[in-house]
Order: structure tokens, then C-alpha cells, then sequence
């Protein structure tokens, strides 16, 4: 049976998820959801045209907030509400995000009962939060995009310092979609060759230093957010689950006492396929590490503490 993937909010973001997505051609229909009238059929029609060009069979339709065009999708991923601009950090948004992550959220459930549902929007973990209490759906099927992106960045740092292919770099980093996110060297290898035997620990700081601010430094350039590598890092998401490929990657997720944390949505290392999360891997930190993880969580909870005080639940 074809699949069919829904993209909520068609600006940079989300119209690259489908753009990325179509390229891939995995999927039956994907559907460009927006409120701003033209937007999603605009966006969506430039990308079918690239079909032939792009070689793909995937159908891309747009619509502005009309629901019942999104049912029974397979995937539901929602990019929508505002990015940030200059001066602002991701927790500013939430006052305007958290109410349209709600909104869409609830329309979206209500015609995709059975969908995986990934979120975009920021303040990244508390909107994974936000999605999660509005649908009611569990953990493993309800979950946010940050890490990969996160770690895509501190990969491609890492192939710049060494002069390597950024094929060859995997790292992980674990923790809140923030300045206390936390890359981990010593998890992380060149084609198996750990990280910390290539470069010594100042260099090392300063990679993770520019991983854990990289989102500002493309706001800095840009005047707002960056799109190019989120929209690529959601599209392998979405890979992972309409593949069934099994695939271990960062993903924000409720914790429910894994790293000793418990009523968080934070970064970790999953396994991902058809039915979303499918495992929670732990990995031994050490104390240092677990400091920084620790520092991330309480970070989150405070953002947390914001939206409880929005008593939008
Ligand atoms: P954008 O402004 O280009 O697009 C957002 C779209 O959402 C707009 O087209 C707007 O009309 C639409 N929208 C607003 N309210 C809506 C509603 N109620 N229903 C449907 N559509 C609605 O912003 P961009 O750059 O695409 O970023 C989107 C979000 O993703 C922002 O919150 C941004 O901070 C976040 N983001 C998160 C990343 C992550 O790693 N988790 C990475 C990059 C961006
Ligand atoms: C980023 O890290 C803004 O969260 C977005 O680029």
C-alpha cells in the first residue's frame, strides 16, 4: 500500500521536508498543509513539477487548513509557527508556537488517529511535550526532530577540522534542542576511530562549542532560521519509519526513567522504524556527562514550567 506523508506549516522547513522526501521517493502522496492561502499549493505544485527532473513518482498536493485532505496519513510532521529571528532564543517562541502546535495538532489527530507524529516547531522539546499531551498518543509514536540535525552539524564540523569525508564522521549527542544540548566525543568515531585519538580536547571543545550554538550562528546570517539541514534531518526520520529500516538516530522522546529522567521530552539515541520508537538505547556516561545531561533536563524543565503556565491543558 502507498504511503502517505503529511507536512504542516509549508514554509522553509516544511517545504523542504516534502521537497527532500519527494527526492526519495518512498512515498504515494505527500500533503502540504498551510494557512496562509496559496502557500501549500504553490510550494507543493514547484516540487511536482521537478518530478521528472527530480525522477520521482511521488504525488505532492497542497491545501490551506483543510484537514480532511490529511486523512489517514502514515506520518503527520508539523513545522508550523514562527522561527526565530535575530536576539531571540527558541524559548521565546513558545507562547505563539505551543498554541498552534495545539491547534494543528488537534485538527491532525482528529482525521490521523493512527499516524506517527514527528514535531519541528520550537522551542523543539517542549512542543514535543505540547503534541504529545494533545493527542494523547503514546511515546513511541509521538516524538520530535532535533537531534539529527544537532548532530548533523557537529559532523560536519568535525569533517571540516580533520579533512574527511563527512560519510566517515558519526557522532551522537543526547540532551534539550538548546545551548545545553550535549555532543558527545567520546561516542563519537571517524570509520570507527575514536574521535578523541584524532583530535586533542581543546579543538574538540571548540567543535562542540560551535555544534551547541549552531543554530544561532545560521540566524546571525540569515535573519531567521535555518532550513536546508532540518529539512533534510526530518525527511531521514521519516525514511526510518515508512522504511521500516531500523535506523538509530537521536529523537526528542517523553523519558519515562531512562538516564534516571522521567516527565521530560529530551534527546536520546532510539531505534526507529514502522511503529515509531521502537527501543530507547542507553549508553554508560560518565559523571561529567551525565552533569551536562542533567543541566539539559533542567534547562527543558524549566521551558516545561512555562507552558504549564500557559494552562493550555
Ligand atoms: P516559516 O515561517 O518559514 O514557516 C512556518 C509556516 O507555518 C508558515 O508558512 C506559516 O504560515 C505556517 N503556520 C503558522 N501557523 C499555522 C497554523 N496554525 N496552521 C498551519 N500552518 C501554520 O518557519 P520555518 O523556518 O519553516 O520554521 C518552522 C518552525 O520550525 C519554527 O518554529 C522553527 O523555529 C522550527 N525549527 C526547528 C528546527 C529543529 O531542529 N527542531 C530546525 C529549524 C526550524
Ligand atoms: C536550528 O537549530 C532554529 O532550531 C533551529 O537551526
Amino acid at each position: 500500500m502507498s504511503k502517505k506523508v503529511t507536512v504542516i506549516g509549508a514554509g522553509n522547513v516544511g517545504a523542504t521536508v516534502a521537497n527532500v522526501l519527494a527526492g526519495k521517493n518512498i512515498v504515494g502522496d505527500i500533503v502540504l498543509l498551510d494557512i496562509k492561502p496559496g502557500l501549500a499549493e504553490g510550494k507543493a505544485l514547484d516540487i511536482w513539477e521537478s518530478s521528472h527532473i527530480n525522477y520521482f513518482d511521488t504525488r505532492v498536493h497542497g491545501y490551506t487548513d483543510d484537514y480532511s485532505k490529511t486523512a489517514n496519513s502514515d506520518v503527520v510532521v508539523i513545522t508550523s509557527g514562527l522561527p526565530r529571528k535575530p536576539g531571540m532564543s527558541r524559548d521565546d517562541l513558545i507562547g505563539t508556537n505551543a498554541k498552534i502546535v495545539k491547534s494543528v495538532a488537534e485538527k491532525a489527530y482528529e482525521y490521523s488517529p493512527d499516524a506517527i507524529y514527528i514535531v519541528v516547531s520550537n522551542p523543539l522539546d517542549v512542543m514535543t511535550y505540547t503534541a504529545y499531551l494533545t493527542t494523547g498518543l503514546p511515546r513511541e509514536r509521538v516524538f520530535g526532530m532535533a537531534g539529527v540535525l544537532d548532530t548533523g552539524r557537529f559532523e560536519a564540523f568535525i569533517a571540516e577540522a580533520l579533512h574527511v569525508s563527512p560519510k566517515d564522521v558519526t557522532a551522537l549527542l543526547m540532551g534539550g534542542h538548546g545551548d545545553t544540548m550535549v555532543p558527545l566525543p567520546r561516542y563519537t568515531t571517524v570509520s570507527g576511530i575514536p574521535l578523541t585519538e584524532l583530535l586533542d580536547a581543546d579543538t574538540i571543545q571548540r567543535l562542540v562549542e560551535r555544534t551547541q550554538k549552531g543554530g544561532g550562528e545560521i540566524v546571525k546570517l540569515l535573519g531567521t532560521s535555518a532550513w536546508y539541514a532540518p529539512g533534510a534531518a526530518v525527511a531521514q526520520m521519516v525514511e526510518a519509519v515508512i522504511v521500516d529500516s531500523h535506523r538509530v538516530m537521536p529523537v526528542c522522546v517523553m523519558l519515562d526513567g531512562e538516564y534516571g529522567l522521567k516527565d521530560v521530552a529530551l534527546g536520546v539515541p532510539v531505534k526507529l522504524g514502522q511503529n515509531g520508537v521502537e527501543q530507547i538505547i542507553e549508553v554508560d556516561l560518565n559523571d561529567e556527562e551525565k552533569k551536562l545531561l542533567h543541566r539539559s533536563y533542567e534547562h527543558v524543565r524549566e521551558v516545561m514550567q512555562v507552558l504549564d503556565d500557559l494552562k493550555l491543558f
